[in-house]
């Protein structure tokens, strides 16, 4: 009987071991290599070479409240994850003192100076200090050091978001509460910001843009804290603008099926294109089970559209989704 309980045992173990996501069930717990629920909360993913990187903001139970977490997960497929570990554990860098936030977390790897440069959103618990920081990796996995916090182009910046054009130029977006959304090109090493390419004069964050088919489509969602809203859009043939008005990307009752936007994500393949709406479910009091809502939007002619969630699978190769 032992014996037949030990078997039993070791295959359960070794189906859970082999266990592998089939689908992207949005809104659902997103188990990783280890079964655990997927920890990158307000994240982005950079692809280098054929591997995608998935950063974000590490919220498990039982972390030490006085560090900030930045975790990182490996994937060739977008479906399932590795977790490579916390590539950032930081002790408060400027004595902002007690609930200190390094929020949404997004790496940009500098050809020229071999590094992987994370940029975050670095604030007092009133938000007050609004600014961004750095650390940055000589490899992907970390781990990353702080070197600097400063204020983009003199501007507070709160929520960021990430925006890598087809030629490889790097974006910052950010959101400043007294002009509002800002897109700026980082320096060539990406340490610092060179020089404002739009401001929108609308209150948006959770900032996301992608480049498709000769246009650029820039998201993001009001500011009502963890709670969700309409997120809206706009478009550009230039990220100099003008920008169109902005329009609603979902039915405006569901507040975006629950979600906030973090990044559009755009997969190349042999056959097709396809972006990908990266959104965050908080759940403010359980922010370890906050969930990920991402969607195959609906693009094109100046139009995106996010239509209701569901499971869904994505051939990285071919870049179609079913
Ligand atoms: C949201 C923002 C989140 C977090 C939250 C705190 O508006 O997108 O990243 O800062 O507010 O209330």
């Amino acid at each position: 009987m032992k014996k037949y309980f030990t078997v039993l045992a070791a295959i359960f173990i070794c189906a859970n071991l082999f266990a592998q996501n089939t689908t992207i069930n949005p809104g659902a717990v997103w188990p990783d290599n280890n079964g655990d629920h997927i920890q990158a909360h307000g994240g982005g993913i950079i692809k280098i070479k054929k591997t995608y990187y998935w950063y974000g903001e590490e919220r498990r139970k039982g972390l030490d409240t006085n560090y900030r977490y930045v975790s990182c997960y490996s994937s060739n497929d977008l479906t399932n994850w590795k977790f490579l570990g916390d590539v950032v554990k930081m002790q408060d860098p400027e004595n902002l003192g007690y609930r200190w936030i390094l929020e949404r977390p997004k790496v940009y790897y500098n050809k020229q100076t071999k590094k992987y440069v994370m940029y975050f959103h670095l604030d007092t618990r009133n938000y007050k200090y609004a600014r961004v920081g750095i650390a940055t990796s000589a490899k992907p996995d970390g781990d990353f050091k702080f070197v600097k916090s400063f204020r983009p182009l003199g501007h507070e910046s709160r929520d960021i978001g990430q925006f890598i054009d087809d030629d490889g130029a790097a974006y910052l977006v950010f959101e400043d509460r007294a002009l509002g959304f800002h897109i700026v090109k980082l320096s060539d090493d990406y340490m610092s910001v060179e020089k404002e390419m739009s401001l929108v004069r609308k209150p948006l964050e959770g900032g996301a843009i992608v480049h498709y088919k000769g246009l650029y489509y820039a998201i993001g969602s009001a500011l009502t804290g963890w709670n969700p809203n309409p997120n809206l859009s706009a478009t550009s043939a230039s990220l100099e603008g003008p920008w169109t008005e902005f329009k609603d990307i979902a039915p405006p009752q569901t507040n975006t099926y629950g979600s906030q936007s973090t990044m559009l994500l755009k997969v190349v393949g042999t056959k097709s294109t396809t972006v990908i709406y990266m959104g965050d479910q908080w759940r403010p009091k359980t922010q370890w089970d906050s969930r990920y809502l991402w969607i195959p939007v609906e693009i094109g002619d100046g139009k995106l559209w996010l239509p209701e969630p569901k499971p869904f699978t994505i051939d990285v190769k071919t870049g179609e989704y079913k």
